[in-house]
């Protein structure tokens, strides 16, 4: 079976907090109420509007990939109380609702394991979402993995949600390029099978960097999420000065050669300052 020709490459939805993606007609909770988008929230919704618009423009009805890589809810997050709703049949339904034509629309679908304290312990909300979504299992009948191995039209691609962080714009590439390398270097050390191209999320801030191989350019990508700025975010620098971005990856694999994309949509400071909670 042949790959598809592109992978789109999401993560960090947060569904069901207050500054994250939301479904256009609002969030709906149990009994029958509707939280209406916010300003931030109709942002980012214009911004996944425009996204998928690109995914449609850019694939233009070739079958693509489409991978989830974690935070796909945004559960109740260390206790906090930003979220519309702590019952977490809420959140999956309405993430199930913002994500259901970019996953129907998809050749396959996977999912990666998010961050714990938004995914489940066990991420079992994940597992939820994903298995409505129509995410391919693992042997193993899960329907997301903590690493996703894919073999794309014979180049490794290998997912997961976690990076470190900077506030740093400099620095941005560290992480990215020493996973890459680490992966590569056990490969040699092993005997196995070095990555062609990486991909992460957590981070919510897209990069991409990369290094000539012997197979073509070995790439390493971090993607935006879909979620403004948390009270967590100001602890650091980043979060206190850095410009918002949501968006995710349109990458392209013809003739041999990978070509790694981000699509990343700026959100207007004055929204971002606003959080959408003082409208
Ligand atoms: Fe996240
Ligand atoms: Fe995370």
């Amino acid at each position: 079976m042949t790959s598809p020709e592109y992978l789109i490459d999401i993560g960090d939805t947060h569904v069901g907090h207050r500054l994250a993606l939301t479904p256009e007609r609002g969030f709906h909770i149990d009994g029958g109420s509707l939280v209406l988008p916010n300003g931030i929230q109709r942002a980012i919704n214009e911004a996944w509007a425009r996204f998928q618009q690109r995914v449609r423009d850019i694939t233009d009805g070739a079958p693509y990939i489409l991978l989830h890589k974690g935070d796909a809810v945004e559960g109740v997050h260390h206790r906090n109380k930003d979220g519309l709703s702590i019952n977490m049949v809420d959140q999956a339904d309405n993430c199930v609702e913002v994500l259901s034509d970019i996953c129907r629309n998809a050749a396959e679908v996977y999912f990666c394991r998010g961050t714990p304290a938004h995914a489940g312990a066990d991420s079992e909300w994940e597992e939820h979402v994903a298995g409505r979504l129509g995410a391919i299992p693992t042997e193993g009948g899960a329907y997301t993995r903590q690493v996703w191995f894919y073999n794309w039209g014979g180049y490794l691609v290998h997912a997961a949600h976690h990076i470190g962080v900077t506030s740093v714009h400099a620095s941005k590439a560290t992480a990215p390029m020493a996973e890459l390398a680490e992966l590569r270097a056990t490969a040699g050390q092993y005997g196995l099978r070095a990555p062609d191209m990486i991909t992460r999320g957590h981070r919510h801030d897209g990069t991409i960097v990369g290094t000539p191989s012997n197979n073509g350019m070995a790439w390493s990508v971090t993607t935006p999420g879909w979620q403004g700025k948390t009270g967590f975010s100001y602890k650091v620098k980043s979060g206190r000065v850095g410009q918002l971005t949501v968006g995710g990856g349109i990458h392209h694999l013809k003739n041999g050669r990978i070509r790694p994309w981000i699509e990343a949509y700026a959100i207007a400071p004055e929204l971002e300052r606003l959080g959408g909670n003082n409208e």
